[in-house]
């Protein structure tokens, strides 16, 4: 009868290495469906994304369009709007408007307030939060606080001349 003694060493350590990796294939195996199941059906998939026509906003007019739940402000901004932005009034979170926009007569930024999540009221010159007295300009970006950082932006993408898609497919 052969005792441990008899057991080679390198062969005992195969076996247990062996088994350990049969061991970690089949629980992956198992977990498979569950793990594939948590992935987002097409329906969650499409309402990821929202399509904007742009078409239908007329010069100095903001359209709002829900996103994931939340509104997202889309504004067709003027020549005057886009001559009045000054990068230097925006202390608080300072950021140039030509970065946060794709082309600069569109402004699409999330319509919630940074501070605690309010939906902010449309003004000539941007918006007031009207929970805490938040300033945004016509860049979204914050002026007044309590806001702390400036209006999202979301990712989006023109699509064509007069469309945008907001989200990532
Ligand atoms: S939630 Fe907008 S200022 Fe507080």
């Amino acid at each position: 009868m052969a005792s441990d003694k008899d057991i080679d060493p390198n062969r005992r350590d195969f076996l247990g290495k062996a088994t350990a990796a049969v061991g970690a294939v089949g629980v992956g195996g198992a977990c498979w469906p569950f793990i594939s199941s948590m992935n987002p059906s097409k329906d969650v998939k499409a309402k990821a994304t929202s399509l904007v026509d742009l078409g239908s906003i007329p010069k100095g007019k903001t359209h709002t369009v829900e996103w994931q739940g939340k509104p997202v402000f889309v504004v067709h901004r003027t020549d005057e709007m886009i001559a009045d932005m000054d990068d230097s009034s925006t202390k608080l979170d300072p950021q140039d408007d030509k970065d946060r926009v794709q082309k600069p007569e569109w402004l699409v930024v999330l319509g919630v307030c940074t501070h605690l999540g309010c939906v902010p009221n449309r003004t000539d010159k941007g918006w007031n939060c009207p929970c805490h007295g938040s300033v945004y300009d016509n860049s979204g970006r914050v002026v007044r606080g309590p806001a702390p950082t400036n209006l999202i932006v979301p990712h989006y993408e023109f699509i064509d001349e007069k469309k945008i898609i907001i989200g990532k497919a």
